[in-house]
């Protein structure tokens, strides 16, 4: 399927071409386990098991499924890796890679500007762990150089980030990382492989909420990690072990997802760049964090390494923590929500969802004022005019008191 575009590879690729009853759609395999003729076949599947072969055939549902094999070839295919392992959640995909490549006394470098969970994971559980980790700046030169040791086993960044959209110079950590033979693991939720391919660029793992626009529907929470089979061998048996596996129904929505990705990445890095530009235009609105901006500190790396700047807009209001609030509240076409990537607009003002203690926002790098807009496929006319209205409801809200 790799000699095919990235959209025939979304609906293609993966799936079985003959599929029982000669459907058109990949079944949903809905079963714990998976069961064997006799001793005999039994004993066979061991002794090609213990030779080395890989997905001889499905045993138990905490192991494969084969609704979920599919969807990880897709997600392989469309990312460019060897093999990906689909996990419950974006979250089960990250601790469990990291919980089987990292030992007691390894050293991790984390990118600061990352999923908040992330960042928790890291230092409080790794860190009990004997792992310690070094949080980096995105965006400062040399940061990556820095920050290694002897023992750093793994650099691990996110990007464009969550929520001020940086993006990483994945050429960077690959020319750090590589002579020391370090891995390097990209957190490609933002960007999806419609606007970035970290792999093809020396990156050695990717890791997916494909919660997010993978799936794409805001309907079930998935993870994914994508790399060389020979890497992810470990990760595949933690899985399996730590029992973070996602299940043929909501394997499938990923399969049913996946097929319109770059239609739905099209239109969302549409609908980002028409949003950003009238928001930089906005007197009631102090500053606007979007890649494709030229203001943006990172726009000359997004420019060279991203083929889209993505759905998701982060903007200051002009005021403070109660007013952001109010904007949010008179916007009238997207869902209020901690969620990204989907079909439906949805807004969030970080600070808020994050903690009602001013100072741990502040020690979170999380401004008051911040807004953080995940565009969905609605029409760009549609989603400005709302932000029209509401800013100038603000406006006026704001000379009347
Ligand atoms: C960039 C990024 N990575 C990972 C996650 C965690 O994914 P999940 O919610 O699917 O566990 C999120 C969730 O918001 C995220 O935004």
């Amino acid at each position: 399927m790799t000699d095919y575009q990235l959209s025939t590879q979304a609906v293609h690729a993966g799936e079985e071409r003959r599929k029982p009853y000669g459907a058109v759609t990949t079944p949903i395999v809905q079963t714990s386990t998976y069961t064997f003729q006799d001793t005999g076949e039994i004993l066979d599947f061991m002794r090609r098991k213990a030779g080395g072969a890989t997905s001889v055939r499905d045993e138990y549902g905490r192991y494969s499924n084969p609704t979920q094999t599919a969807a990880e070839r897709k997600l392989a295919s469309l990312e460019g890796g060897e093999q990906a392992l689909l996990f419950a959640s974006g979250m089960s995909a990250i601790t469990t890679t990291l919980a089987a490549l990292l030992s007691a006394g390894d050293h991790l470098v984390l990118v600061s500007d990352c999923y908040h969970r992330t960042r928790e994971f890291a230092l409080s559980f790794l860190g009990r762990w004997g792992i310690e980790t070094t949080l980096v700046c995105p965006g400062q030169p040399g940061v990556f150089e820095e920050a290694v040791r002897p023992n750093t086993r793994l650099i691990f960044g996110e990007t464009p980030t969550n929520p001020y959209l940086r993006v990483l110079d994945l050429a960077e950590m690959v020319r750090v990382a590589r002579p020391r033979g370090i891995l390097t693991m990209v957190d490609s939720t933002f960007a999806t492989p419609v606007n970035l391919r970290p792999l093809s660029m020396g990156i050695d793992l990717v890791v997916h909420s494909a919660t997010k626009y993978l799936a794409g529907h805001n309907d079930l929470l998935a993870g994914v990690v994508i790399g060389a089979r020979r890497l992810l061998a470990p990760v595949e048996h933690a899985r399996g072990v730590m029992g973070g596996v996602s299940n043929a129904n909501d394997a499938y929505l990923l399969i049913r997802g996946l097929k319109t990705l770059e239609l739905r990445i099209g239109r969302q890095n549409e609908n980002g760049m028409r949003v950003a530009q009238f928001l930089e235009a906005q007197p009631a609105v102090r500053r606007v964090h979007y890649p494709g901006l030229p203001s943006h500190p990172d726009h000359g790396l997004a420019r060279e390494l991203l083929t889209g700047y993505g759905g998701v807009v982060s903007f200051e209001i002009d005021g403070a923590f109660e007013e952001t609030g109010r904007f949010v509240d008179l916007l009238r076409l997207p869902y209020i929500g901690p969620t990204l990537g989907g079909v439906e607009s949805i807004v969030e003002q970080p600070a808020a969802l994050f903690s009602l203690d001013p100072a741990e926002r502040n020690e979170a790098g999380l401004v008051d004022n911040l807004v953080r807009y995940a565009l969905g496929i609605e029409n760009a006319e549609d989603l400005i005019a709302d932000l029209h209205q509401a800013l100038t409801q603000l406006q006026v809200g704001e000379a009347s008191r």
